[in-house]
């Protein structure tokens, strides 16, 4: 069932930036897109087209999306929360957009201010659209594994916002584990009810990495045969309305897991790494990836607890 090829959408320009309380400038933001294309990166969540009095860090948006020097074959992705969102991103011509709602009521509040079926209404039109420019269609469903306010969330819970989501025609269904607070048969147990509803290409894996438990969850989807997995360049990151979650999985860290099982990524591990350097050099601080911590030792490089 393991898969041969796995495809890692790096998601740190967007999920491991948006929650820095230091502004990092639009030229670093897309500094780190080129260096991630150049570590063979096919997918890259750029950033998100949110309220910037909500999330001010991605407020350079469309500036960003400009600025970026577009390799082929490379899709470049950003977050609509809605349709004011998506009018915004139209212009600066994304491959996909990514909806994202929460298998929990009280999360979906805190995060896009509204209950889990107004946000399905929301989503309905954004999908559409996106359909009608020709745009493919990610889902996320935050909270699957665990909600900060609600605490357990079933996997009915998440079957039930999957169903809605493929419903009003979403083309992916990625299940995010937003503060990482799952484990490997509940991992799982999630991506079973979404791989009810989702052909396995279409199913992704999204898991912080708080508790340690990723690179467990990440091993247990592959033994379903998933083979699509979000990642944060040096482990960057965490969420705005999830107090204490730390960044996804370090891409690194997936990819050098990924490298010793054999398992194709398309992946340069030491120009990941030097991109992870790049950024964290930027934010201050050294990566939190362990294989790039490792990897840095080894080239003599001093770190930063
Ligand atoms: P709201 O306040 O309910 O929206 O926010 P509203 O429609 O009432 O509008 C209020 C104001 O926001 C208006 O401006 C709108 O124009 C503006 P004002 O008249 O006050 O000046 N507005 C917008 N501005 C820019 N872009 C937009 C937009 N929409 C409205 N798209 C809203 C609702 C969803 C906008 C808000 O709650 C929001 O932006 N939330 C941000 C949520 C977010 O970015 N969270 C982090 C990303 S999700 C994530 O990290 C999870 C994920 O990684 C998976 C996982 O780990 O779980 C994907
Ligand atoms: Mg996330």
């Amino acid at each position: 069932m393991i898969p041969n090829t796995v495809t890692l959408v790096e998601v740190g320009p967007r999920d491991g930036l948006q929650n820095e309380a230091q502004p990092v400038s639009a030229a670093h933001k897309v500094e780190l897109v080129h260096r991630l294309q150049a570590a063979g990166c096919r997918e890259i969540e750029v950033t998100s087209f949110v309220s910037p009095k909500w999330v001010p860090q991605m407020a350079d948006n469309a500036e960003v999306m400009a600025a970026i020097r577009r390799q082929p074959g490379v899709r470049y992705s950003v977050l609509v929360p809605n349709m004011k969102g998506l009018e915004a991103a139209l212009p600066t011509r994304p491959h996909e957009v990514v909806v994202f709602g929460a298998a929990s009521e009280a999360f979906s509040r805190k995060n896009i201010n509204c209950s889990i079926e107004e946000s399905i209404e929301r989503f309905r039109p954004v999908v559409a659209a996106a359909h009608a420019a020709g745009l493919k269609v990610r889902a996320a469903v935050s909270c699957a594994l665990g909600c900060p306010y609600q605490g357990e969330v079933s996997a009915d819970e998440v079957e039930r916002v999957v169903r809605l989501m493929k419903a009003i025609g979403a083309d992916h269904c990625g299940i995010a584990d937003t503060i990482g607070v799952g484990t490997p048969r509940r991992a799982q147990a999630a991506l079973e009810r979404a791989l009810k509803h989702y052909p396995l290409a279409e199913v992704s894996g999204h898991f912080h990495d708080t508790y340690g438990q990723a690179l467990a969850n990440i091993h247990a989807s592959l033994a379903l045969g998933v083979q699509v997995f979000d990642t944060s360049i040096a482990g960057l990151g965490g969420c705005p309305y999830a107090q204490g979650a730390t960044g996804n999985v370090a891409t690194e860290d997936v990819a050098f897991m990924l490298q010793g099982m054999g398992i194709d990524t398309g992946l340069d591990l030491d120009l990941l790494v030097d991109a992870g350097a790049y950024i964290s050099g930027v934010l201050g601080r050294s990566p939190v990836s362990r294989v790039a911590r490792a990897l840095l030792a080894r080239r003599g490089v001093a770190l930063n607890a």
